[in-house]
Order: C-alpha cells, then structure tokens, then sequence
C-alpha cells in the first residue's frame, strides 16, 4: 500500500473494526481516543494496534479515518493544531443521522463530509465506508460472486486513489463515486441502509450496490 501508517479516530463499532481489520491485512495503524484510560483495554487483546490520545494519533499518521459521530467529528478537528492535518488524507465514514435515525441533520445543499471539509481546510478529505454496518469488516461476505462495493467521493485524485486501494486491501470492491459533493447523496444512502439494517428486519448483512445492467 502507498500509505504507511493510518490513525483510526475513535474506537467504537466502526473504529475498532477498522483498526482491527486494517491491521489484520498487514496495514501500521495506531487508535486515536480521547479517554486514555481505556488505552489498555482496547489495545485488541494482542497488543497489535497502539492506542494514543487524538493528537498524538493524527502526528504519528499520513492518514486519518475520522470513526467518530458526525457532531464529533467537528469538535475534533476544531480541537486539533492548525497544521495537524495540513495535506494529510482524512476520511469521513460518518452517516450524520439525528438521534432517533429518522432524519439527517444536515444535507440536500451540504453534507457532513463537506462541513468536515471547512473544518480542516488544509487535509484532503475523502468519504467512504459509511453505507456498510461495522460487523462487515472483519470478514466481508460476497454477494453470490461480487464484492461488498464502498462508494469512495473526493475532490483529491490521488487520496482518493489510496483509500480505494485500501478499501480493496480490506476485501471490498471501491466504487469511484465521484467528487466530495456526492456526500449529499452517499449520506442518505447510508441513512437507508440503517433502515434496512435496524427497521425493516435486514440486519447487519445489509449493504448497497450498484450495478450496470
Ligand atoms: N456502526 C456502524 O455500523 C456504522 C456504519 C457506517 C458508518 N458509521 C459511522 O461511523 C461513525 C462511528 O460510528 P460507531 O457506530 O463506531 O459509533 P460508536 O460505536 O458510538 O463509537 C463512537 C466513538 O466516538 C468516540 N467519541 C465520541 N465523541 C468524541 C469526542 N468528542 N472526542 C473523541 N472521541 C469521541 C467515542 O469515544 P468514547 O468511547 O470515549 O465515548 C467512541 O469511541 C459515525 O459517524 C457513524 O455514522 C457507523
């Protein structure tokens, strides 16, 4: 892979799954968390994946996946040095649903991804991974022969180019979809996937394609 050492920001469903997932294929990677307390117990068991606190991940890494809610996400960046992600590829995964997961709290003319965007001007922001369920990553299943696809938009070419080689190095197909403003559209699609997984009875199995017929 051309990126040598990823910070996974947060260590819930998705940040831990990535970070175990990303280190299981073989990628450095180093958990970023705000509670140092809880260091030794999400060092994975192995003691493979080092845990820091959120600046000390962002310095250590060329990339940064943001696994954080949305409102966090935000707060984050803003509680970053002005540098700290200056020409750093960053990652938005996040679905910014409203608490009840019946609504977004922001979209049609922006997206969450765009705001992370303002946040952290100089960083080179790229969604992915936010229209699949965390319980997908370690091992992704096929559907019949094709790949889980993860819709990767960006404004950035080349960082766009090196989570799409990463989003294959974890066994799912990269779906180029376009530039950074298609978060308005991915995001929803992420909303529809939770209805599918929690409300309609689909479960975690439940996963977007799209395909050329
Ligand atoms: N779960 C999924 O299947 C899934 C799928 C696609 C996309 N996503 C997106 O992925 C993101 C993470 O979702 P998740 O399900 O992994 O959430 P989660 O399990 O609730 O984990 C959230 C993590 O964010 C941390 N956090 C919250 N506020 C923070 C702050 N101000 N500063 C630093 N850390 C903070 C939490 O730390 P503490 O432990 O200290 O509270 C926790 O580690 C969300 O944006 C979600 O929309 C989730």
């Amino acid at each position: 892979m051309t990126t040598t050492k990823i910070a996974v920001i947060g260590a819930g469903n998705m940040g831990s799954g990535l970070a175990q997932a990303l280190s299981a294929a073989g990628v450095e990677v180093v958990l970023g968390i705000r509670d140092a307390g809880k260091a030794a117990a999400l060092a994975d068991g192995s003691g493979s994946v080092p845990v820091l606190d959120v600046a000390g991940a962002v310095a250590a890494a060329d990339m940064v996946v943001l696994a954080l809610p949305y409102s966090a996400s935000v707060q984050v960046l803003q509680g970053l040095p002005a540098a700290a992600l200056q020409g750093k590829v960053l990652v938005d995964i996040s679905n910014p649903v409203t608490a009840d997961f019946q609504g977004l709290q922001l979209g049609t003319t922006t997206s969450a991804a765009e705001a992370i965007q303002a946040a952290a001007p100089g960083a080179l922001v790229v969604k992915a991974f936010n229209t699949i369920f965390s319980q997908l990553l370690p091992t992704p299943p096929r559907q019949g022969k094709a790949p889980v696809q993860v819709f990767v938009a960006s404004d950035h070419v080349d960082a766009k180019g090196r989570v799409q080689e990463l989003v294959r190095v974890l066994g799912f197909e990269p779906v180029d979809a376009g530039a950074l403003r298609n978060s308005r559209f991915l995001e929803p699609v992420g909303g529809m996937n939770i209805q599918f997984g929690f409300f309609l009875g689909w479960g975690p199995a439940a996963a977007p394609a799209w395909v050329r017929l």
